[in-house]
């Protein structure tokens, strides 16, 4: 593990990155901080929670009150509501400082109009769209008085067994790294100050989605070389996005709790990156350093934390009783109090909090913005981009708007509160729309809609399946709502077991067996384990948990108002026993040319190597035709670049969107590369019929990589420049060389 940097270059790092900006507020700054109590400072380092559904401020804990009129804190999370945060920040004006109270809340995908959970819009591929989501989300956090969402989440995550993959953007470092820049973007929209922008928070830092065997709050143990090249880019491009704060991870890495960890947080992140924002820890991770073993009592945590570079305490309660004494004791420095400060204090002075504490705490634009048409409208089309259609035979889909009867047959058919999946902000009646409500907007007037649960999501009765099956028969087609429910995927949500839960896939038996055209569509968090579906069922949509809207968005597709375009941002793999897998895999010495080539391979006596359903694979209810592959020279220098192009041809009978993917494999280098790595894409609109060229450029940034040293460099070498509709699926391939 490396050294970390002198705290007095850190430091200079950080005053000279902040003069580049508003040298006002660092002059504010330097008052504000001159007229404070060390006690004072402490309390900008400590936040509380509301109430969980924070209905009145703080009915939990009234000493909380009383903690912010003695300053003794600096934000709370959980307190949302132009009211309710209004009356706590009232509370602080109270206090001798009289520093404003910054609020933050999970707004994970959106805050009173639910948008689809971050792995389906990652599903999406669709920037632009993910963009939107994000800035939805922050007109409509930042209206209720709330100041900063504790998102996006950018971990990276290679095993479905971890129940938060639901939160991220998946298993690819570049297209994780785009849907953070994104994320951040939309949140932040334009700058922090203005009405409509809420700080985001990049987490968790670093490297909590690699916990051993996919089980929440496992340790993490990795290669620097694997945590530089995987797991830290997504968090770069949330410095590089400027992202306002991150938050910590509650795992350790390499036998260092994340939140105690200075490599992490002072060498990498206030160090080479000069992040000048500020690093929440993740819930009471500063106390769970005792839990880890890595801290005696909570004052020996607190002072690992700081020294490492945790500028704020989430509710483990460590920083407000232990800082002064650690002062006092010389184990903690006041410089570094004051550069935590410094960083909160900047963020509330970019806000606007100090000039109008109250500024976002306006409840006529609150009722404006919350659960808007408009925002609703921007929620049912990113729900209809995140769909992934894994598989249309006999062309069952898209349905036929003049059908007589329709049945819909399985637990999630009728579920509203399923449909906004984990991190959701929970309210009372969010007219959620479920599938067989979609339905029933769109074709309820002229088809007849038959409903049959069938089967519970979990336990082993099969008591439903025979009223489930007649009302199958009676139908002119299927459709079948399974997967979990919404608290299956997410925190603290591992299984050891992905498979569709219960006796959902014997129901999806049962009902194929009538032999009526049947339509799976499977709404879950995670990738699940569906081989018998997968196998023999005609027609299979995966939509995730898709938000408010959901069940209009399902129908649109389902009748091919939206042609689905959706590409796995995750592999889905044939049993547990393959995680972890994805598609960027080593070589090996010993590589198995297919699933057969098994004999002295690196593979499986018993279970192919290749996943179920690759990354980047998706369908579309029109085909694509991929020709005419052209570099413009294939040899390049380092500081040149290769052209590429290409005719991409929708060659069926629906206009329709194609995600192009690019691959580059570096077929030999000084430390061993994966045998693809997705570095460009571009998700094209083509009408039936029509053709457009599609060129990608090639520089050296593209054929970069960490080598031993853990400098990203390229080396001249060949390369394999590869064109696909998923990672599985290469259309064109051509070689060149970089000189
Ligand atoms: C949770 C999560 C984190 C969240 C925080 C506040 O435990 O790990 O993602 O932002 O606590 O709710």
């Amino acid at each position: 593990m490396k050294h970390y940097l002198p705290l007095a270059l850190i430091l200079s790092f950080t005053f000279s990155a902040a003069s580049a900006q508003d040298k006002k507020i660092e002059k504010k700054i330097d008052s504000v901080l001159k007229l404070m109590t060390l006690d004072e400072k402490i309390g900008q380092l400590n936040q509380y929670t509301g109430d969980r559904d924070a209905t009145g401020p703080i009915t939990n804990n009234p000493n909380k009150l009383k903690d912010i009129k003695d300053g003794k804190l600096g934000s709370m999370l959980n307190v949302r509501g132009a009211k309710e945060t209004r009356e706590v920040q009232e509370v602080a004006m109270q206090s001798r400082m009289k520093i404003p109270l910054i609020f933050g809340l999970d707004v994970i995908h959106g805050y009173r109009v639910t948008f689809p959970i971050p792995l389906a819009e990652a599903a999406s591929w669709d920037l632009k769209a993910i963009e939107n989501s994000a800035r939805v989300a922050a007109r409509e956090t930042a209206a209720s008085g709330v100041h900063w969402t504790f998102a996006p989440m950018v971990d990276i995550a290679r095993d479905p067994r971890w129940g938060r993959v639901m939160e991220g953007a998946g298993e690819d470092t570049y297209l994780g790294s785009q849907i953070s820049t994104a994320r951040v973007k939309g949140f932040q929209g334009k700058g922090l100050g203005n009405l409509d922008a809420v700080m985001a928070c990049a987490k968790h830092f670093a490297a909590y989605g690699a916990a051993i065997a996919g089980r929440d709050y496992n340790p993490v143990d990795m290669s620097e070389h694997t945590l530089w090249e995987v797991y830290l880019p997504p968090f770069k491009a949330a410095v590089d996005a400027g992202a306002a704060t991150f938050m910590n991870s509650f795992n350790t890495l390499n036998g260092i709790p994340a939140t105690g960890n200075a490599y992490l947080q002072r060498d990498i992140l206030k160090g080479q990156w000069k992040y000048t924002g500020f690093v929440v820890s993740d819930w009471g991770s500063i106390g769970e350093m005792i839990a880890h073993g890595y801290a005696k009592d909570k004052s020996q945590a607190a002072e690992l934390a700081l020294n490492a570079g945790s500028d704020m305490d989430m509710e483990s309660r460590s920083y407000l009783p232990n800082l002064a004494k650690l002062v006092a004791d010389k184990k903690v420095s006041v410089a570094l109090i004051d550069d935590a400060v410094r960083r909160i204090l900047r963020k509330k002075f970019e806000l606007g909090l100090f000039n109008d504490p109250y500024r976002f705490s306006n409840e006529s634009r609150q009722e404006k913005e919350l659960n808007s048409p408009q925002n609703r409208k921007d929620a049912l089309l990113m729900a209809e981009k995140s769909m992934v259609l894994l598989k249309n035979e006999n062309q069952v889909l898209p349905l036929a708007k003049n059908l007589k009867k329709i049945a819909v047959i399985g637990p999630l058919g009728k579920s509203e509160k399923d449909m906004q999946g984990f991190w959701s902000i929970q309210w009372q009646n969010d007219n959620l729309v479920s599938l067989y409500q979609g339905l029933k907007n769109k074709v309820g007037n002229q088809t007849e809609l038959l409903y049959a649960k069938g089967c519970e999501i979990e336990g082993t009765s099969t008591a439903g399946f025979a009223e489930a099956v007649e009302t199958a028969k009676q139908a002119d087609v299927v459709i079948m709502a399974v997967g979990e429910t919404l608290d299956m995927s997410g925190e603290a949500k591992s299984k050891a077991n992905i498979h569709i839960p219960g006796v959902q896939e014997d129901l999806i038996k049962a009902i194929q067996a009538t032999g009526k055209p049947v339509v799976v569509l499977l709404m879950a968090g995670r990738p699940l384990i569906f081989n018998w579906t997968a196998d023999h069922v005609p027609a299979i949509m995966y939509t995730w948990w898709l938000g408010s809207e959901a069940g209009n968005a399902m129908t649109n597709v389902l009748y091919g108002d939206y042609n689905p375009a959706g590409k796995l941002p995750m592999t889905f793999p044939r049993d547990e026993g393959q995680i972890p897998l994805y598609y960027n895999y080593l070589s090996t010495g010993r590589p198995a040319k297919n699933d057969q080539d098994t004999r002295y391979r690196s593979a499986y006596l018993d279970i192919q190597n290749s996943p179920k359903f690759a990354f980047g694979y998706g369908l579309s209810y029109t085909t694509f035709d991929y020709s005419n592959l052209v570099l413009s020279k294939t040899e390049m220098g380092m500081n040149d670049k290769i052209s590429v192009s290409f005719t991409l041809k929708n060659t069926g009978k629906y206009d329709g969107e194609e995600v192009a993917q690019l691959y580059l494999q570096d077929k030999f280098a000084s430390v061993v590369r994966p045998v693809k790595e997705l570095k460009d894409f571009q998700k094209v609109m083509l009408k039936a019929g029509e053709s457009k060229t599609i060129t990608f450029n090639i520089d050296k940034e593209k054929l970069s990589f960490y080598n031993q040293q853990l400098k990203w460099t390229a080396e001249p070498g060949d390369f394999k420049l590869m064109i696909g509709t998923a990672s599985n699926n290469i259309k064109l391939e051509k070689d060149f060389t970089l000189k």
